[in-house]
């Protein structure tokens, strides 16, 4: 096992109560609060309601209109209004995106320049304001994780902003919040949890089973739970395991002390810088064809996977091609479309994404040739 530092200061309260703990847990904090969310989902499924009602006694300023991918472009506006209205904390409401934009604007609040500096420099703020979130999506673990992905769609860049203290201070989980979801979405995260777990796992063996047990009981609590919620959108116990399985499969705890690859975000992150698709569905994509491209270097962990996840009882080069067959015959029975052309995305940008990628994602760095080889597939 290689060694670590594992720290997580984010306090999780999950369940059917959870909604009923928003104002306690918010007046720990101070009275004023500037509440975001994403495109209005939460004011048709009556999240917005409660949240509100949670809020009663506080003094409240809205930012809506948080998009999928969040643009700094939208998000710059968010961080002046706090400069001005200067919260207490930040109470994100929504998905990934509208999380995400909301660590950037809590860290850029408290940042002279603009908020775009600090991503593409990555520049620390060592205090941020404090940040809360209500989850309404299963997917990107950023209810627990510092990290914040980010769009200049002015000059078409997606990136991680990863070096500020932007743990959200609390979240709030009740799976019911997710029963709105349309199907594609809870296909698009089931298959974004899948991915970073496979991130995390399909590596070097680094003899840490502990971990490789995690990743496998992720992966399949995913193939049986993804199934149930598509079937029966209200179904509490698969909404409940999506969420959890969401949140453990990216707050750091199945990384810690084994090798990480995260070539395949690379390369989703270019897809939607471009082309502005959904997260999971870059990724459902991209994921078979960067097995194509890689199994023979990490073929211990492939057989693993084929063998403990779908019990495939060939070994060797058989059994990872077959593994490979077997996460794209699960992704596309979620629904999810599987080759770039569904998405009328084409070659024209291919050159641009892999002189931004090559030489910098993969566990061993994927070079040009390699990346193109994995756009061109996808096609
Ligand atoms: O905008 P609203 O109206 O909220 O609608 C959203 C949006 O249209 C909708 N939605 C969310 N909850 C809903 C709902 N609709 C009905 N009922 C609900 N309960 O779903 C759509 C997608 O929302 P979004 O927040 O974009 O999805 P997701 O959670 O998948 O987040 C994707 C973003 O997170 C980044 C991705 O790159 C992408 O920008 N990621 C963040 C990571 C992190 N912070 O650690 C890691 C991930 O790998 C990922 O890169
Ligand atoms: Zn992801």
């Amino acid at each position: 096992m290689l060694d670590f530092t594992f720290h997580n200061p984010t306090t999780i309260v999950f369940g059917k109560t959870a909604m009923d703990q928003i104002a306690a847990y918010s007046s720990r904090y101070g009275k004023k609060i500037v509440l975001t969310y994403g495109g209005g989902s939460i004011k048709k499924n009556g999240i917005y309601d409660k949240v509100k009602a949670q809020l009663a006694r506080f003094e409240v300023c809205e930012f809506g209109g948080i998009a999928p991918n969040p643009r700094v472009e939208t998000l710059r506006k968010c961080v002046e209004l706090c400069k001005e209205f200067q919260p207490d904390l930040i109470l994100a409401v929504g998905g990934g995106s509208t999380i995400d934009g909301s660590k950037l604007i809590s860290a850029a609040a408290r940042y002279d320049g603009d908020a775009w500096d600090l991503v593409i420099n990555q520049i620390r703020i060592e205090n941020p304001i404090p940040l809360a979130t209500v989850l309404t999506l299963s997917a990107t673990g950023s209810e627990m994780n510092p990290g914040a992905v980010i769009t200049n769609w002015t000059e078409n860049i997606k990136l991680a902003y990863l070096v500020s203290d932007c743990y959200p201070v609390f979240s709030i989980l009740d799976p019911q919040n997710t029963f709105s979801l349309p199907q594609d979405q809870t296909a698009y995260g089931t298959v974004d949890i899948f991915s970073h777990v496979l991130e995390q796992y399909l590596n070097q063996d680094v003899h840490a089973p502990i971990q490789d047990r995690f990743a496998e009981g992720i992966l399949l609590t995913l193939i049986e739970n993804g199934p149930i919620a598509l079937k029966n959108p209200n179904d509490y116990d698969a909404r409940a395991n999506l969420m959890w399985a969401s949140t453990l499969a990216l707050n750091k705890l199945i990384g810690a002390g084994v090798p990480q690859d995260w070539a395949t975000h690379g390369i989703e992150h270019q897809l939607s810088a471009f082309y502005d698709i959904p997260h999971g569905a870059g990724l459902a994509i991209v994921t078979p064809r960067w097995m194509d491209e890689v199994y023979p270097t990490k073929l211990a962990k492939f057989v693993q996977y084929g063998q403990r996840i779908w019990g495939i009882e060939a070994a060797g080069e058989q059994c990872a091609r077959l593994a490979r067959q077997k996460t794209f015959d699960f992704f596309q029975s979620l629904g999810v479309r599987m080759h770039l052309k569904d998405w009328n995305i084409d070659s024209t940008h291919f050159s641009v994404m892999v002189e931004r990628t090559a030489g910098k994602i993969g566990e061993t760095p994927l070079n040009k040739d390699q990346i193109l080889r994995i756009l061109d597939a996808c096609l």
